[in-house]
């Protein structure tokens, strides 16, 4: 469980020669073992976020910390799901998710990998070779091989936007039930309202690009969450306002601006 602080961040980037400001500023306090998702329209910054908390790349303004030390660099005690699965494709399943210990020059609890591959569904694959596996099995071995070095934060990129329906309802429930468990701090980011609602303690809507928070939404419900539930669905009805309305806010501003 750690505490992660963004204090008025921006991000810029070189396109074209010229300066782009993709993200902030922003500020966002997660508390230990908060469940956050992210929510926001294609290119408002999100990813880039990600990967400032998760010290892969360099705010350009502000500052981002992890129990009131500055985030330099990778850590493995945050681990990183991404968009797409980056397995190594000459390494097996079973080699990808030990990938960790290895590097670190740590013994492989073979036990716990394998508890870990049963836990995303993909036993009887321990050998495959990555590019033999579907898409879903190969995110969900990336979900693992993040998830076997147990760490302290989680930080997740539409880890589940490539699954089919059933499979992403069922790793929405194992995660629950692995934040349950350890109270990892978790980051995820998702275009899906119904996914963030039935996952979050609190829910962080972004305007589009430069991403800034548009409002926050406390999600005080127990989990497990029914979609069909009254509350649920008055909230999904207000962040999808808060959605749309940041975007016109933001057009008339684009546009106020061309005119
Ligand atoms: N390395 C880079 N160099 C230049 N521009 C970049 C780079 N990474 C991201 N960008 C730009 O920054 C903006 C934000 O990108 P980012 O990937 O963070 O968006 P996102 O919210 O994750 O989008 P999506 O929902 O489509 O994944 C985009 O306009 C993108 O083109
Ligand atoms: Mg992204």
């Amino acid at each position: 469980m750690r505490r992660l602080s963004a204090n008025n961040i921006e991000k810029y980037f070189l396109q074209e020669q010229q300066r782009m400001s993709a993200l902030g500023p922003l500020d966002l306090e997660i508390s230990p073992g908060e469940f956050i998702c992210i929510l926001g329209e294609s290119g408002c910054g999100k990813s880039t976020f990600l990967r400032i908390l998760a010290g892969l790349e360099i705010p350009t303004a502000g500052n981002v910390s992890m129990d009131d030390r500055p985030i330099t660099g990778p850590d493995y005690r945050r681990a990183v799901v991404f968009q797409n699965p980056a397995l190594l494709p000459w390494l097996t399943v079973q080699e990808n998710i030990s990938l960790g210990f290895k590097i670190r020059g740590e013994r492989v609890p073979k036990d716990l990998v394998q508890q870990t591959i049963q836990l995303v569904g993909i036993d009887g694959f321990e050998k495959a070779k990555p590019k033999t596996l579907s898409g879903g099995m190969a995110q969900r071995a990336a979900i693992a091989r993040a998830l076997v070095s147990n760490p302290d934060v989680l930080l997740m990129d539409e880890p589940f936007g490539a699954l089919d329906a059933l499979t992403r309802m069922r790793m929405q429930e194992a995660l629950i039930d692995i934040w349950n468990r350890h109270r990892v701090t978790i980051v995820f980011i998702t275009h899906d309202i119904d996914e963030a609602l039935v996952l979050a303690s609190r829910i962080v809507v972004m305007t589009p690009r430069p991403g800034k928070i548009a409002r926050v939404f406390d999600v005080s419900q127990k989990r497990s969450r029914a979609r069909s539930d009254a509350e649920f669905l008055k909230m999904r009805a207000c962040i999808a306002d808060e959605l749309v309305q940041s975007f016109k806010e933001s057009r008339e501003f684009e546009w106020g601006r061309m005119a």
